[in-house]
């Protein structure tokens, strides 16, 4: 048994407003307990989105009541709150860039709302990027210009670790993550997937993109699921849409990777817990720790998990290392597979940030 500081996954879809048959505060903060994390930064491309005060004030009190983990609420950049969205900044963990098309209304088209919008944030407030191929490079250079540090989601492919390598050699605050999907799989998998279960954004890539993340994780700063939960009959009907559930797998793969010599649990606790607290410049949560048998095997199966969305893609296999116990804020929040603490106890990372900023 060994204890890692409690796990920050600073990239989830919780669902909530809009959609909470695929996820809620409750059972998203459940998933993320068992799972080994006590923080985790949620996504605004809900429904509403969480572009404007009201929108932002529905999510805040839904993570209130039912929250069991603490959060950040990412504010989402849009078309029409250019002008407004930074007057909220002290109350998000940060501003959420889509660049590209992926689930939601939340794309950024052209070039001057997103100039606006970087140029009109606080300079000292995280903005975060989903920005693929030739729009990362736009991301970056008008970061670059605007002399913003930029976190850039998700990174998949061999050309983009490239240019963020390239980027940080000549000094620029870009930091990155990466998720374990595309750590752990690639577009061969699609097919015993199902092409539906397979959609994701960024999409699953190649072996060799695949490669090239695990052969840079010195310029990746953050592990982060990316936990997008969509139901198993969405995944398997007509129009699928893109997104994996991650919260109750990623520990468990990162493990296996450390059991194999892949990885070093020093890696790990600087990607999942120390980065992303720096990056997000949240406070420490005391008393907090996750107990882990590092010899336990154990087989996935989404039948056991807390997320809603009841299935995942990494069904049946075989991982080593596994979460026994979860403390947060000196109380037992989880162990053996049980949540002990009740919806309502997590606390809004982002507005005691803002206190420590002030
Ligand atoms: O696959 C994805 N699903 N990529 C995204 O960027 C959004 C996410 C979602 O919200 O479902
Ligand atoms: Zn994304
Ligand atoms: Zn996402």
């Amino acid at each position: 048994m060994i204890r890692l500081p409690g796990l920050i996954d600073p990239h989830v879809h919780l669902r909530e407003p809009g959609a909470t048959h695929k996820e809620d505060f409750d059972s998203g903060t459940a998933a993320a307990l068992a799972g080994g994390f006590t923080a985790v930064l949620v996504m605004p491309n809900t429904q509403p989105p969480l572009t404007d005060e009201p929108s932002l004030k529905q999510a805040q009190a839904a993570a209130k009541s039912k929250a069991r983990c603490d959060y950040g609420i990412f504010l989402g950049a849009g078309a029409d709150n250019v002008a407004t969205v930074s007057s909220l900044a002290s109350q998000a963990c940060g501003l959420k860039m889509y660049l590209d098309q992926t689930y939601g209304p939340l794309r950024l088209e052209g070039l001057a709302v997103l100039r606006d919008h970087i140029g009109n944030w606080p300079a000292d407030r995280p903005v975060a990027v989903h920005a693929e191929g030739r729009s990362l490079a736009a991301a970056l250079l008008i970061a670059t210009l605007y002399e913003r540090p930029l976190h850039v989601c998700h990174v998949s492919r061999k050309d983009e670790i490239a240019l963020i390598r390239k980027t940080k050699e000549i000094g620029l605050p870009v930091t990155c993550e990466v998720t374990p999907h595309h750590l752990f799989l690639t577009e061969d998998d699609v097919p015993k997937l199902g092409a539906g279960r397979g959609e994701v954004r960024p999409r699953l890539a190649t072996a060799a993109d695949r490669d090239a993340l695990w052969a840079n994780l010195d310029v990746v700063d953050c592990f982060a699921t990316d936990h997008a939960p969509h139901t198993r009959s969405e995944k398997d009907g007509e129009d699928p849409p893109p997104g994996f559930p991650g919260l109750e797998t990623a520990l468990g793969l990162l493990l296996t990777a450390v059991s194999e010599g892949r990885l070093t649990l020093d890696d790990l606790i600087i990607r999942s817990h120390t980065n992303p607290r720096r990056i997000f410049g949240l406070p420490e949560q005391h008393e907090t720790f996750v107990e882990i048998d590092l010899d336990a095997v154990w087989e996935v199966r989404s039948s056991g998990m807390h997320t809603r969305c009841d299935w995942t893609p990494f069904e049946g296999m075989r991982l080593q290392g596994q979460v026994r116990r979860v403390t947060l804020r000196n109380k037992l929040a989880y162990a053996d597979g049980e949540i002990l603490v009740p919806p309502g106890y997590g606390k809004d990372l982002s507005s005691v940030t803002h206190q420590q900023i002030k």
